[in-house]
């Protein structure tokens, strides 16, 4: 079996979610973390809601409506100005120290993202991020009407790419996101950038947990969804020794 095509999860895979904390921190200062955890919580937890509830919008509705749920629920107020700056970060999140790099490394594969986000976003993103010249397609689950983890999401890549899935390989840092590949059928790879380790090592440092470690404690852990991804790595520049590797 050989690899041909690589596809990437896009928002915490080669996108730093929490590199919104500083425009969020400048906003509301003092806020900072807990509005940059509450806001990706809900973010997710709508697709999800609203793919059980068969209730589609595209996922520039739903980060809006996760960032307007996260300065209600803290009792801050806002104007359209400060929401919209906020929300522009979403176009220019920071992309990984080595993502570049490592995508240029795996030379003679197809390069594609496969993402939760909607195309207009995810094409103004990679645009603004100078992906737009390594990737060969940036798909969004936009065209189904679901998010992943549903397993029409992931029937894209094919449909798309036109490599067979057992010739993909598919990687994410979000757990939920790893599960749903492999429950999918692909060869997926888990990014796992926070230790158990480090986990632990956050919770008994202070007995107030900050709003990061629950936010990883809840989204950077493997899940218990009974299913488990392919390989386990810990950084985007593992990939091309991981695809070495395969038969
Ligand atoms: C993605 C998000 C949801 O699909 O992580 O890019």
């Amino acid at each position: 079996m050989t690899i041909k095509a690589v596809v990437f999860d896009a928002y915490g895979t080669l996108y730093d979610i929490q590199s919104v904390a500083a425009i969020t921190e400048e906003t509301f200062p003092g806020y900072g973390d807990i509005i940059t955890q509450i806001w990706r919580i809900k973010q997710l937890e709508y697709t999800w809601l609203r793919s059980l509830m068969r209730r589609y919008e595209d996922f520039s509705v739903i980060t809006r409506d996760s960032l307007a749920y996260t300065l209600r629920a803290l009792g801050l107020s806002y104007d359209a100005a400060a929401f919209d700056r906020i929300m522009d970060k979403y176009l220019h999140l920071d992309l990984y120290p080595d993502a570049a790099t490592s995508l240029a490394s795996l030379k003679g594969m197809k390069l594609a993202i496969l993402s939760n986000g909607s195309s207009e976003m995810l094409n103004a993103l990679v645009k603004n991020t100078g992906l737009e010249r390594v990737l060969d397609a940036t798909i969004s689950v936009d065209r189904k009407r679901i998010f992943k983890p549903a397993p029409e999401a992931y029937s894209l890549i094919e449909e798309v790419l036109g490599v067979p899935m057992h010739e993909v390989l598919f990687v994410s840092s979000n757990p939920w996101d790893a599960c749903g590949a492999k429950s999918f059928g692909l060869n997926v790879a888990w990014i796992e950038r926070v230790t158990p380790q480090a986990m632990a090592e956050a919770c008994v440092r202070s007995n107030v947990v900050a709003p990061l470690t629950m936010f990883r404690a809840l989204r950077t852990q493997m899940d218990e969804l009974g299913v488990a991804p392919d390989h386990r790595i810990h950084a985007l520049s593992e990939l091309s020794s991981l695809i070495a590797r395969y038969p």
